[in-house]
């Protein structure tokens, strides 16, 4: 294996470009010949595939998102598609692929080795820390920072003026932005999907400390859950105090990697490069307590994303 391509595929989460840095430096460090191919896999498709050198991947190491673009294309799905793709690997001499993304995007990849025997290596990268068979995900730290900051400020404000504050947070079906920032922020409550909750429990727990003079009350919800207006209504009236909801949205995804984010991004290039040169055809790159290590596509596939079991209990507290 001589080549190999680097590519970004759905949701984009910090880190990706120091990942993208790092596999490009190393490739060439192992004797490879790095290509980037721009715009995910429309990109692949459409041939957006180009020779590339360090100067490529200079001073991008400080820049959230993707500097290789990225897109959720249905077009992969189509076998002919997929075909064009292989055309353009082959009219340039691409022999593999690191893509820097999702488990819809690895099983896109799987499919195309399935078809084209062309192998592949995946990195973990989502905000929504919801890969099974990895305990980290890209992008999940900067996220994490980002939500952190942005629920200090707002505490800034609801003491101000006494008010009681819902922040909804991202992660698609997974709680882990919730709860992990939950406990980072001391808020109140925390309602995920994956923690039963009793709001009769959590309002008695809080009117006792609102009647003892307490004049701010926060709550981190996650997205899938659905509860954000409900529970805004609901604080208001329990707690007898104005109530107000901030959907943090997009700007979770954004910003500068931070130092976890810049150093899991090189380790995790590094797994995916040496991946492909030991011959794995269908590997992710995988961290669980503290080790890597590789888990083929079907093995990811088949497993079911886990919260640690810490991190539940500790939430637990927070839900009822
Ligand atoms: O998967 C990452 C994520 O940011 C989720 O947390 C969120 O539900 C979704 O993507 C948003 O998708 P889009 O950027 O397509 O609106």
């Amino acid at each position: 294996m001589k080549s190999v391509a680097i590519m970004t595929s759905g949701g984009d989460a910090a880190g990706m470009n120091p990942a993208i840095k790092c596999a490009v430096e190393y490739s060439i460090q192992k004797g490879l010949r790095p290509y980037l191919v721009y715009d995910g896999l429309k990109g692949l498709i459409d041939g957006n595939i180009h020779a590339a050198s360090v100067i490529d991947t200079a001073d991008i190491i400080h820049r959230g998102g993707t500097i290789l673009r990225s897109s959720r294309s249905k077009r992969f799905f189509d076998y002919e598609y997929r075909k064009q793709a292989y055309e353009h690997l082959q009219r340039l001499g691409v022999e593999s692929l690191i893509v820097i993304g999702g488990d819809g995007s690895f099983a896109a990849l799987q499919q195309f080795y399935k078809d084209f025997k062309v192998p592949f290596a995946g990195i973990p990268a989502t905000i929504d820390n919801d890969i099974p068979c990895t305990d980290y995900c890209l992008g999940v730290d900067t996220a994490l920072n980002v939500i952190r900051q942005s629920v200090d400020s707002i505490r800034d404000t609801g003491q101000s003026f006494s008010r009681a504050f819902v922040i909804e947070v991202m992660g698609r079906d997974c709680g882990y932005l919730a709860m992990a920032s939950a406990l980072a922020c001391s808020a109140d409550i925390c309602i995920a999907p994956e923690l039963p909750y009793d709001l009769d429990a959590i309002g008695e727990r809080l009117r006792k400390r609102r009647v003892a003079g307490e004049r701010y009350f926060s709550a981190v919800v996650a997205e899938g859950t659905g509860m954000g207006e409900y529970l805004t209504r609901w604080m208001s009236d329990t707690l007898n105090m104005d109530a107000r909801l901030t959907t943090l949205g997009h700007v979770q995804r954004g910003g500068s990697p931070t130092v976890r984010d810049r150093v899991m991004a090189n380790e995790f290039a590094v797994a995916a490069v040496d991946s492909l040169l030991a011959g794995h055809k269908d590997h992710i790159c995988v961290y669980n307590y503290g080790n890597w290590g590789y888990k083929t596509i079907d093995e990811v596939k088949s497993s079911k994303a886990k919260l640690g079991a810490n991190l539940l209990s500790l939430c637990q507290g927070l839900s009822k």
